[in-house]
């Protein structure tokens, strides 16, 4: 049966992909973030996933306002990267796999998630960048897609985003496979990029997420969405990615590792390396 290793949970700012382009990640500004990155690598290295699923939002790459799907699965045997006009590279394709992805439909729809399937998806920074953190120069895992509608509203709770996440563990534990899968989850912390609030950062309310992520997740899956937008800023939202990424992990958790640092860019960054206890 295939098992789930660990969850790995942190930002991904486009700017990071500017940063690692440019070797920047000595710079003062920079080595406090990158600097974070080291353990989960070497634990990367230790665990050896076959697959990563990787929670994540689209920003306008793949879907736009147009068609909105809450929650969107990849399908599809390979994953493009596409320019976003943030003036950063354009990576090479990311390998699916495509009996995981079909396993996971078969079993979300199973349990009453309503998805889109997707044979075709651009993947944006948002699943680039922290791929790129975790196997800096090439990504040797085959990959699933899970992308959670932040963008228009109405966005789908926190409470709903933990439930698919623990949905997505149940799934892989009952996938006859001999397959090591690793679940990301990507995006926040505090941040809003636009209006009055633009640069707006909880450092307190971060804290205290990654702190309850680990020992009860249930904690922010109380709040709402429009709760979450008040605490952590527009597009601090992204953080019910992390809350689906430990959902998977189904039961008690151990921290390996986290680091948290402010600003990048906008943003208050972090990141958590997640084992099952
Ligand atoms: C920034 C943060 C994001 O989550 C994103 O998707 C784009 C930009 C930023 O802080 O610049
Ligand atoms: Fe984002």
């Amino acid at each position: 049966m295939a098992k789930i290793i660990g969850a790995v949970t942190t930002s991904h700012v486009p700017a990071i992909g500017g940063a690692i382009h440019r070797k920047k990640q000595q710079d003062p500004y920079w080595k406090p973030f990158f600097d974070g990155f080291p353990p989960v690598r070497d634990w990367l290295a230790k665990v050896k996933p076959d697959i990563a699923i990787v929670f994540y939002n689209d920003h306008g790459l793949n879907f736009f306002l147009d068609k909105m799907p809450t929650f969107a699965v990849g399908a599809a045997p390979e994953y493009q990267n596409a320019d976003e006009g943030w003036g950063i590279p354009t990576l090479p394709p990311y390998k699916g796999d495509l009996d995981l992805s079909w396993h996971l439909i078969e079993s979300l729809v199973g349990e009453e998630f309503d998805l889109t399937t997707c044979q075709e998806m651009l993947v944006d920074h948002a699943f680039t960048v922290p791929l790129e953190l975790l196997w800096p120069g090439s990504c040797p895992v085959r990959t699933v897609p899970i992308c959670i509608n932040t963008v228009q509203f109405p966005l789908p709770s926190a409470a709903r985003c933990y439930k698919l996440g623990q949905a997505v563990g149940r799934a892989v534990e009952a996938w006859d496979a001999d397959a090591r899968v690793v679940v990301l989850g990507t995006g926040g912390l505090s941040h809003q990029l636009d209006g009055q609030r633009a640069g707006f950062i909880n450092k307190e309310f971060d804290q205290m997420f990654m702190e309850k992520l680990a020992s009860d997740p249930l904690w922010a899956t109380r709040y709402s969405i429009l709760d979450l937008v008040e605490l952590t800023g527009t597009q601090g939202v992204e953080l019910v990615m992390w809350l689906a990424a430990r959902g998977a992990l189904l039961g008690d958790v151990t921290t390996l590792h986290s680091n948290y640092h402010i600003p990048i860019s906008n943003t208050a960054s972090g990141l958590m390396l997640m084992e099952n206890a």
